[in-house]
């Protein structure tokens, strides 16, 4: 970081004062704030002065901005030894200053000191021809293109040891140079290998909105499949001559032990649902109310927001053991962890493919057996992740959501 001192006595001049150009901007400057508010306007006076100055501030500048605005001397130097855009001692007439923050540290920022301390010498150091100097500061604002230095009022980022080394060295020439990014790209727009910003999508709009869009899909896809599971008991139980399984008695004593799955499934919900009463229908569209309602309320069902179990003719093709010898990493479906992947594997569930041909109702008749994990399947969409890891799809590979291999 820059030293706040002033320069020594041998380099200060004896006096100062604004000529006719730096007192009419003066008067503007002046101009600006309301009477008996001028000293607010000391910043831009003192930019003034070291412009006038050669781009630096002696003392007898800062005493003449404190005589001007009136204020103590005192008050205006603070306020020059605050600010390092106040030059306090002199500069290059290519005044360099080096962003050394952490992301231009990052991306190079040392090895540009290199170049800066060779080429030129030590900070504050100005160069015989009095062409040069280069100071280190903080973030100048341009992190995306670190990293950089300002000359004088310009930006000139992207830079590396040697694009720094020959823009010295075309500005010692005389030689016209380019302002902003060295390396040939336009502002801060993606480099070729980044390729996420590349994606078109980003840009277009399409992606307004895409999240609650793809929540209410999935919400809609669960409220329908439980629905058709319901239907699906529901016409199981008319095939029987009992009531569907949305019987509110059906699941009571046995639905209760979510933990265990078996126990819950088969042959209870069925025997259960075949007894009931034909009216007692959960499904809404029958719009009658169920005339079996004493039973029903007396049982203790779980929750009666639960679909109706389903029956074992939706049971999915399950295998004995994984083919090959060799199961799937059942564990890459989203919201599949090692629990849940044994039991799977338990209830004869080893392939992706498996899943991916399970209709709504086997991804129904599924869920209702993995005890407490009851529900995660048809939240989780396992069907529609399944079809996509078939493919070969993985998730560390994917681009946008397209399969990758
Ligand atoms: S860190 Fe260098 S410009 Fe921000």
């Amino acid at each position: 970081m820059s030293s706040r001192r002033l320069a020594p006595d041998a380099v200060q001049p004896a006096s100062f004062a604004f000529d006719k150009a730096g007192k009419a901007m003066v008067e503007t400057w002046i101009a600006k704030y309301p009477a008996g508010r001028q000293a607010s306007a000391v910043i831009p006076l003192l930019w003034e002065a070291q412009k006038q100055a050669g781009g630096w501030l002696p003392r007898a500048a800062i005493e003449h901005v404190a005589e001007v605005l009136g204020m103590p001397n005192i008050r205006v130097l603070e306020v020059a030894t605050f600010y390092t855009m106040f030059n306090l001692e002199p500069a290059g007439t290519h005044f360099i200053q080096l962003c050394g923050t952490v992301p231009c540290h990052c991306m190079g920022a040392q090895d540009l000191k290199k170049v800066l301390k060779d080429k030129i010498g030590a900070e504050h150091h100005v160069t015989a021809d009095g062409k040069f100097s280069w100071l280190e500061v903080e973030c100048l604002g341009a992190c995306c293109n670190a990293p950089m230095v300002q000359i004088n009022d310009d930006y000139y980022e992207d830079l590396t040891p040697e694009s720094l080394a020959k823009l010295i060295d075309d500005m010692a020439a005389g030689k016209p140079v380019k302002i902003g990014p060295q390396n040939g790209r336009k502002a801060s727009e993606p480099k070729d290998s980044i390729k996420t910003l590349k994606d078109a999508a980003l840009y277009d709009g399409s992606a307004v909105g895409s999240w609650k869009k793809a929540f209410d899909e999935r919400v809609a896809a669960q409220k329908k499949a439980k629905e058709e599971a319901a239907k699906a008991a529901a016409e199981a139980g008319k095939a029987t001559g009992g009531a569907p399984a949305a019987a509110p008695a059906a699941p009571a004593p046995a639905a209760v032990k979510a933990s265990e799955p078996k126990a819950q499934a088969e042959p209870k919900v069925k025997v259960v649902a075949a007894k009931a009463e034909p009216k007692a229908k959960a499904e809404p569209k029958a719009g009658s109310k169920p005339k079996a309602a004493p039973k029903a309320k007396a049982a203790p069902a779980p929750s009666a927001a639960e679909p109706a179990p389903v029956g074992d003719e939706f049971k999915p093709e399950l295998l004995k053991a994984a083919r090959g010898g060799k199961a799937d990493d059942l564990e890459l479906i989203w919201g599949v962890g090692p629990k849940l992947g044994k039991m799977l594997n338990g209830m004869g569930v080893f392939h992706f493919d498996q899943i991916a041909k399970w209709s709504n109702e086997n991804l129904a008749w599924v869920d209702q057996n993995l005890g407490a994990f009851k529900g995660r399947a048809v939240r989780d969409d396992w069907i529609g992740q399944s079809k996509k890891l078939a493919t070969g799809w993985r998730p560390e590979n994917a681009v946008g959501d397209k399969p990758v291999k």
